[in-house]
């Protein structure tokens, strides 16, 4: 196993201090990140002792360490998972041959690309989860937001050193930008949708965490496929800390779920907003707004930009052993394209409703979006129905369900055109007409931020809104004190 430094200025398990001018750069580079991360980071709770887990080695039983500590003081590391030995390419045209060490130049721009689009999304969510502390349900939540942040914040990392030590002068200027870029700034946004959306609430950070970072677990997987290795094996060790970012989003939304019903059960009329719950109908606008936010995030169903990146070995299938065929020449993917009349290639024309379908058939290939947002799909299905089951239970009639994939989508062939949840077409006129059935309002957004109006700062306590969680963290009761304000 590769040895760890956790005494230098910045922990790592890449021998950085062999490399004394790749050190010197990250160095000169984390001076920045800390401004950014006091610009950007948690708003109030800077000087705060919270009880966070700190990645320390790539060790499976040993990985991290708990401890308090001040979120600017927190060791934000670089850790590879450890080398495999005589790794080869797993798929694409490259399939077999050994993984590259360093980045092939033919395919410079490309992994730049795919590199700084992943660790861009990083600090964003950072950026968009600012101010939620200031409204947290529970002192045991306020720290899952703050472990979940500080791990997007090692994720930055863990880009930014494959920026440094690969791609030369350009990737230490994309290194900087990252630092520049701003969730939601119209002037320098983030590069992708749904890390510009406001996330204010936090039924939004458990529809998100849920959600948005399950995009960045399949997106995660699909890299570590990659035949450039560093790529994959830093990625590899980023998805351990993923796990936790949805788990806090999955038992969140079941813990709203849970409440909410309880809610139900002691009012006469099954009224949650009575109770000051977070009532069913609302829960599932939010999916349906993350959730759709998400999808986009794959990219287009037909994408040439797909197809190169499979071809060319840098981004596989989530899982690309599981598969039979990794050259994925011959396959077709069946696609249902929405038919426009008159203006079939302009997808922004409003008013346009959907006549019918083309059924096409895609090389594989250019579907590696859709594959991955098949697997995706189905995922994030698994969820759901625990809190259907969660909802049966309590014996309260609704079910929560993700939309269909064409909804209220931005990118890709459904883009610009508009779908029911059920993936009807509509024309723009009726899809407005029931906008508000289906995504959430101002006065719903108004209502659940009424909920949240004062922080729980008490480890005693719980909001109203949310039940207990079943149990704390490594060991600890759900009322410890995870968080000990200064
Ligand atoms: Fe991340
Ligand atoms: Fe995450």
């Amino acid at each position: 196993m590769s040895a760890v430094v956790n005494s230098e200025r910045i922990p790592n398990n890449v021998d950085l201090a062999s490399d004394r001018k790749l050190q010197r750069a990250l160095e000169a580079w984390q001076p920045k990140f800390l401004d950014w991360w006091r610009e950007t980071g948690p708003e109030g709770f800077q000087a705060d002792d919270i009880y966070l887990r700190t990645a320390i080695s790539v060790d499976h039983e040993g990985w991290a360490h708990f401890d308090y500590v001040k979120m600017p003081e927190y060791r934000w590391g670089i850790f590879l998972a450890d080398r495999v030995a005589d790794r080869t390419i797993g798929f694409g045209d490259h399939l077999g041959e050994p993984a590259w060490q360093e980045v092939p130049g033919e395919l410079r721009n490309m992994l730049r690309r795919l590199v700084v689009t992943q660790g861009d999304t990083e600090p964003a969510s950072v950026e968009q989860q600012r101010l939620l502390g200031q409204s947290c349900p529970s002192v045991y939540d306020l720290r899952n937001l703050f472990q979940v942040n500080v791990e997007e914040g090692r994720h930055l990392w863990a880009m930014v050193y494959l920026l440094h030590s690969h791609f030369g002068r350009d990737g230490r200027e994309e290194a900087e930008a990252l630092l520049e870029r701003r969730s939601g700034d119209p002037d320098k946004p983030r590069i992708l949708g749904a890390f510009n959306e406001p996330c204010t609430n936090w039924l939004s950070f458990f529809m998100f965490t849920y959600f948005t970072d399950r995009d960045g677990k399949y997106q995660l997987l699909a890299l570590a496929e990659s035949g450039f290795d560093p790529l994959s094996r830093t990625t590899r060790f980023m998805l351990t800390e993923e796990a936790h970012h949805m788990f806090v989003g999955e038992t969140g939304l079941l813990r709203i779920v849970e409440r909410t019903c309880e809610l139900m059960k002691r009012n006469a009329n099954e009224d949650a907003r009575a109770e000051g719950g977070i009532d069913l109908p609302t829960v599932q606008k939010y999916l349906n707004l993350w959730y759709s936010l998400s999808l986009d995030l794959f990219g287009g169903e037909i994408s040439s930009n797909a197809a190169s990146f499979f071809a060319s070995s840098v981004k596989g299938r989530a899982k690309e052993a599981s598969y039979d065929d990794h050259r994925a020449l011959d396959g077709v993917y069946v696609i249902d394209v929405p038919h426009v009349p008159h203006v079939p290639h302009v997808p922004a024309a409003g008013g346009c409703a959907v006549t019918g379908w083309r059924r096409e058939e895609v090389p594989l290939r250019n579907a590696m979006n859709e594959v991955l947002r098949d697997e995706y799909v189905a995922d994030s299905q698994r969820g759901i129905d625990k809190m259907n089951r969660v909802i049966e239970a309590s014996g309260v009639s609704f079910k929560l369900s993700l939309p269909s994939r064409r909804f209220h989508r931005s990118s890709g062939i459904y883009a610009g055109l508009h779908f029911d949840v059920d993936g009807n077409p509509l024309s723009k006129e009726a899809w407005e007409r029931r906008r508000d059935a289906w995504l959430p309002t101002a006065s719903d957004e108004a209502y659940v931020r009424s909920l949240m109006e004062k922080p729980v700062f008490d480890p005693k306590q719980m909001a109203n809104w949310i039940a207990a969680p079943a149990k704390g963290l490594k060991g600890k009761p759900v009322d410890f004190e995870y968080v000990r304000r200064g």
